[in-house]
């Protein structure tokens, strides 16, 4: 587990890696993919997103921009998975921008796998996990601006707690770093109370100033969407 992508190793690369932004990055990605979108593609840079977007019509794409948790202006939506309905999303490609969640999911891009969990699909990872068996597995938290978020390593607890109880495995072995064993201590205590976590959140907190208390109550369930966005190639998730 690493708290922040700023944290993986440059010279490294995993079978496979999970890129974590409960709030509200993966979950948006996951809930837009449940919904019927063609495709997620990702970009950390506004202006490349537009680029790359304008070879598409506009009736096939859907530009998603968010900064400090805001919809960029010009943009079709924020970062909101409330607005993923199937009427607005289906069949289209969704091109978006966020200020932390999409450079996470760019760092591992170059991962033999890559996939995207929130605790909405943390299920549908888990059982993607266990069937593949990756020997090195990253789960990457989105944090904030390089700095630790309690959701992401929350999150990140539960997927390991996940894998945990369906392996033999005693968790000493499994967890291999302090990180592991902090992150499911985390998500142990808050798991029957994720909206309250959220509550305590400095990413939470900001998004409740912006009135965005119906996202947090949306992203605080647990795997009630059974998606898994798996990255086709560079940069591009389908399910
Ligand atoms: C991010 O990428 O930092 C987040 O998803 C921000 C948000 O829209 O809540």
């Amino acid at each position: 587990i690493y708290h922040t992508p700023e944290l993986t190793p440059e010279d490294k690369v995993p079978d496979c890696a999970i890129a974590v932004d409960v709030l509200r990055a993966t979950t948006t990605i996951a809930t837009v993919l449940a919904a019927g979108a063609e495709a997620v593609q990702v970009f950390s840079d506004l202006d490349q997103l537009i680029q790359v977007s304008e070879a598409w019509s506009a009736d096939k794409r859907l530009r998603a921009g968010e900064r400090g948790g805001a919809k960029v202006a010009g943009f079709d939506m924020g970062n909101s998975p409330l607005d993923c309905t199937p009427e607005r999303v289906q069949g289209r490609r969704l091109f978006i921008s966020t200020t932390n969640g999409t450079r996470a999911l760019q760092r591992v891009q170059n991962a033999a796998a890559v996939t995207a969990a929130a605790f909405i699909n943390r299920a549908a990872v888990v059982k993607y996990i266990m069937a593949q068996q990756p020997e090195i597995l990253w789960i990457v938290g989105s944090g904030w601006e390089g700095s630790f978020s309690l959701e992401d390593t929350a999150c990140a607890g539960a997927i390991a707690h996940s894998i945990w109880q369906q392996t033999e495995l005693p968790l000493a072995e499994l967890a291999g770093n302090d990180e592991v064993m902090g992150a499911i201590a985390l998500y142990a205590q808050w798991q029957n109370n994720l909206l309250d976590l959220f509550h305590h959140a400095s990413h939470g907190k900001r998004l409740l100033r912006l009135d965005c208390y119906e996202d947090l109550k949306y992203c605080a369930q647990t795997d009630i969407v059974d998606v898994l966005p798996l990255q086709q190639e560079p940069g591009v998730l389908k399910v």
